[in-house]
């Protein structure tokens, strides 16, 4: 596993000191209020691991506000053993106290062939970065059931009490409807990282990524009425770390995911740029911020069509009349959020 070690000013720390600041937090705050216990939210992850998912799952598992309860994988950045295999490998650097579920959902989207971004992420879907992972070492529980299951499942055990926060295609969250779409109304809130509302797309001049890799998915998901909150490229492309960060904040904390963070987006100091460009996105984090912090974003009430017609706007959304009303982030306070972020990451 990834025994990273790191430097601080006190001398050399190791790996459990990193963790245990994390994850205290929830003790600390009931320590300084007693008998007052901070409310956790239960949440999911659905991602397709992928850089910026990694990012936005240490942000939640450093998160004490947050109980997360599961991790599935969905095919889209890589295929989805790959992207399954990514989430045990973030988790062998995170080492959360508490195991989460982790289950293994579609292989392919539901029209269309797949189509993976490893020129963003790399072919391995983590930028290449190094882990090290010790036999036998596991840091989870496996559900051996498909991951579009345990959604319904586990909101049923927890009615109008679990967030899914869906990170990559939504091929999962449309098959876990088609499966117990009763279930899924069970759920306390969704909110899903993708598309381009009204802004440029990311694939495509109109289309945003996970939108694109299944189209369908994302349009059966928008019509269900299920309480959605849509995180799209008009807020998360004022997010990003820039080569200052990275120098000023990001390598000094002199830990374990400073350094995963400076190796996974392909950072050179030097030559002061990412592997991807000048700055580097973090879509998915914010996703897990808004869920952390709802004031970061501004949004408003739209009700929302994806084009599934193969073509030049295969995936683009659009704005339409009739259809179920989506909450959707339109301005972000950057600041605030690279300031939380940094902050969990530390
Ligand atoms: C989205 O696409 C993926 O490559 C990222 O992980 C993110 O979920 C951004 O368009
Ligand atoms: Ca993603």
């Amino acid at each position: 596993m990834a025994r990273y070690r790191y430097e601080s000013s006190g001398g050399q720390g190791s790996w459990d000191d990193v963790i245990m600041g994390a994850s205290m937090l929830q003790e600390l705050g009931e320590k300084k209020n007693p008998g007052r216990k901070i409310p956790m939210k239960k949440v999911m992850i659905d991602c397709d691991v992928g850089v910026d998912d990694a990012l936005a799952l240490i942000l939640a598992f450093h998160s004490s506000e947050l109980d997360l309860k599961a991790v599935t994988a969905v095919n889209g950045n890589v295929p989805v053993d790959k992207a399954f295999e990514n989430i045990r490998k973030v988790l062998c650097l995170i080492r959360p106290r508490q195991k989460p579920i982790i289950a293994k959902g579609a292989g392919r989207p539901l029209k269309g062939e797949p189509v993976y971004a490893y020129s963003i992420h790399g072919k391995d879907g983590l930028g290449g970065a190094k882990f090290e992972r010790e036999e036998g070492e596991e840091w989870w529980q496996i559900d051996p059931d498909p991951a579009y299951e345990l959604f319904a499942e586990m909101a049923r055990q927890y009615p109008n009490e679990v967030t899914l926060i869906a990170t990559g295609p939504l091929t999962n969250l449309a098959l876990g409807l088609q499966r117990d779409e009763e279930g899924m109304r069970r759920l306390k809130e969704v909110v899903i990282m993708g598309g381009a509302v009204r802004t440029g797309g990311n694939m495509t001049p109109d289309a945003e990524f996970n939108l694109f890799v299944d189209p369908l998915a994302a349009r059966r998901v928008f019509e269900s009425g299920l309480p959605i909150t849509l995180v799209p490229l008009d807020v998360t492309h004022q997010v990003f770390l820039t080569p200052r960060v990275m120098e000023e904040r990001v390598k000094p904390l002199r830990n374990a995911f400073a350094q995963f963070m400076t190796e996974a987006t392909g950072y050179h100091s030097i030559v002061r740029r990412f592997k991807g460009g000048k700055v580097f996105h973090l879509h998915d984090p914010l996703a897990v911020g808004v869920v952390l912090d709802p004031a970061l974003v501004t949004t408003e009430q739209l009700s929302l069509d994806v084009d599934v017609q193969e073509g030049e706007h295969y995936g683009r959304i659009s704005e339409v009349p009739g259809k179920p009303k989506i909450e959707v982030c339109l301005e972000v306070d950057s600041k605030r959020f690279l300031d939380l972020f940094l902050s969990r990451i530390g």
